[in-house]
C-alpha cells in the first residue's frame, strides 16, 4: 500500500504521535528519531509554540564575529549559519577595517509600508483624491489598532495613494507609512491595514482585495561605509581588483546576484541569531537591488583621494528586538544581549555593517586567492567527518586532501580506510 501525506487532524495529535508518523513514513530509525526529539535550548514546548506540526528542532552554529567597531562602538556579532568561513571572513574584515575607524553606520528610522489594494474602482483618480483628503480618518482608525505602539510613541504617521495600471484593470493602491519602533512590525502594520479597509471600500465604491505590508521597505533604510586601508590588503593592486570585481556586479546581474549573496551571508546569518524574518530581509533587499529595472549590486567599491578602498552598503532593514519569535527564542534574546543593541535601528545598522564586511572579505579574496583556499580548511573537515573520521582522524585526513588539493568524498574514505588498515 502506497503511503499518503494526507494525515487528517496530524496538527492535534502530541509531538510524539506525530513523530511515530513520520518515523512510519519515512522509515527513520530509532536512533534518528532520537535525534529529532532532541530539541536542545528550544524546549518542545515553546517550538510548538512557534510553529504549527513540530516534530523536532534543527541546531544551526552560532558563532560569534569579534572586531567590529561601528560608529566607535565595540561589538561582538552573533551570527547563525551552516556555511563555513562566513564568521572567520566577517571577523578578519573587521578586523581590517579597525586601522581606519571602523565602520559609520546610520539608518533613516523604523517606518513600515502596508499596503491596501483596491480593485472595481469606478474613478480611480477622484477615488485617490477622496483617500487623500480622508488621511486624518484613515490614520486616526489605523492607529486605534496598536494603543501600545501609540505609547511608546510609533503608529501610523503618514500615507500615501497611487493608482496603478495593471493587466486587470486600474487599481487604487493605498500606503500606510507606520512607525513600527523597536518592532519589525508585519503584525501591526497587517492589523492597521485590515482595519482601515471597510472605510476605505466606503470612500471609494470599490473592493479591498489584499492588505499586508510591503518587504521592500524603503522608509527603513540602513547604511554603513567602511574605509579600508591599502596597504593592508596588499596595495593597488587589490584595490584596483576589487572595484573591478564591483565594475563586473554593476553590469551583469548574473554576478550581482552572487555579490548580494555574499552580502546576504553576513545579513542573514546575524538576522537567524536574533530570530528575525530573514526572508523579510532578503525579498526587501532583493527587490531594492532591482528598483531600477537592473538588478544592481547592494554595496559600491570606490577608491579614496588617499588611494584607499572605500565602500558603502544601503539595505532595507526591516529588523526588530522585540516581538514575535525574538521574545520566544531563548537563544535569539542571549544574542541580542551579546549584541548589545539598544534600538531596532542599531541592529539594522549593525547588520548593514556585516553585510558590507562580509561582501569585502569575498571580494578580496575572490581578488586575491579565489575563494576555495578559505573555504578549503573546513570544508576538507566537513568532508572528513561526512567519509566518517572521528577524532584526531579528522585533521589529518583534512589535511591530506588539501595538501594533494583535493577535497572529496570518495578520497576521503580512501584515505580513512587506509590509516585504518595501517
Ligand atoms: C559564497 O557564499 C559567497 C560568495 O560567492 C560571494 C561573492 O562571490 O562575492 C563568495
Amino acid at each position: 500500500m502506497s503511503k499518503t501525506s494526507r494525515i487528517p487532524d496530524f496538527y492535534k495529535l502530541p509531538l510524539s504521535r506525530r513523530l511515530e508518523i513520520v518515523k512510519e513514513f519515512a522509515n527513520l530509525t530509532d536512533s534518528e528519531v532520537d535525534l529529532l526529539k532532541e530539541t536542545g535550548s528550544l524546549s518542545r514546548d515553546t517550538a510548538e509554540r512557534m510553529i504549527e506540526n513540530v516534530v523536532g528542532a534543527i541546531p544551526v552554529p552560532l558563532g560569534i564575529a569579534t572586531n567590529f567597531l561601528i560608529n566607535r562602538r565595540d561589538y561582538l556579532v552573533p551570527m547563525a549559519i551552516e556555511e563555513p568561513s562566513v564568521v572567520a571572513a566577517a571577523s578578519h574584515a573587521a578586523k581590517i577595517a579597525r586601522s581606519k575607524g571602523g565602520f559609520a553606520a546610520s539608518s533613516t528610522g523604523s517606518i513600515m509600508i502596508g499596503q491596501v489594494q483596491t480593485v472595481k474602482v469606478k474613478n480611480p483618480n477622484q477615488a485617490k483624491k477622496d483617500l487623500l483628503s480622508h488621511r486624518e480618518d484613515i490614520l486616526k482608525k489605523a492607529n486605534e489598532q496598536d494603543p501600545v505602539l501609540l505609547s511608546v510613541g510609533g503608529g501610523a504617521k503618514d500615507l500615501g495613494v497611487k493608482v496603478l495600471q495593471t493587466q486587470r484593470g486600474s487599481m487604487v493602491i493605498l500606503e500606510l507609512y507606520v512607525d513600527t519602533k523597536d518592532a519589525m512590525g508585519a503584525n501591526a502594520v497587517n492589523t492597521m491595514a485590515e482595519a482601515v479597509a471597510p472605510m476605505i471600500e466606503r470612500m471609494t465604491g470599490g473592493r479591498v482585495l489584499l492588505r499586508i505590508l510591503s518587504n521592500l521597505a524603503t522608509k527603513r533604510m540602513a547604511q554603513a561605509k567602511v574605509v579600508i586601508d591599502r596597504g593592508e590588503i596588499g596595495g593597488d593592486e587589490v584595490v584596483e581588483g576589487i572595484i573591478d570585481a564591483y565594475a563586473f556586479a554593476s553590469a551583469d546581474p548574473y554576478r550581482a546576484a552572487t555579490h548580494n549573496k555574499g552580502i546576504m551571508n553576513g545579513i542573514a546569518a546575524v538576522a537567524i541569531a536574533t530570530c528575525n524574518d530573514h526572508r523579510a530581509l532578503e525579498a526587501g533587499c532583493h527587490a531594492y537591488a532591482a528598483r531600477n529595472g537592473q538588478y544592481l549590486p547592494l554595496s559600491t567599491w570606490e577608491k579614496n583621494e588617499d588611494g584607499d578602498l572605500t565602500g558603502v552598503i544601503e539595505v532595507p532593514m526591516a529588523v526588530g528586538i522585540v516581538g514575535g519569535a525574538i521574545k520566544t527564542h531563548p537563544i535569539a534574546q542571549i544574542a541580542l544581549k551579546i549584541l548589545g543593541v539598544k534600538t531596532a535601528s542599531e541592529l539594522g545598522e549593525v547588520m548593514a555593517a556585516v553585510g558590507l564586511a562580509q561582501n569585502f572579505a569575498a571580494l578580496r579574496a575572490l581578488v586575491v586567492e579565489g575563494i576555495q583556499r578559505g573555504h578549503m580548511g573546513l570544508h576538507a573537515r566537513n568532508i572528513a567527518i561526512a567519509a566518517g573520521a572521528k577524532g584526531a582522524m579528522i585533521d589529518t585526513i583534512a589535511e591530506e586532501m588539501i595538501r594533494g588539493n583535493k577535497i572529496r568524498l570518495d578520497l576521503a574514505k580512501e584515505l580513512l580506510k587506509k590509516h585504518i588498515v595501517d
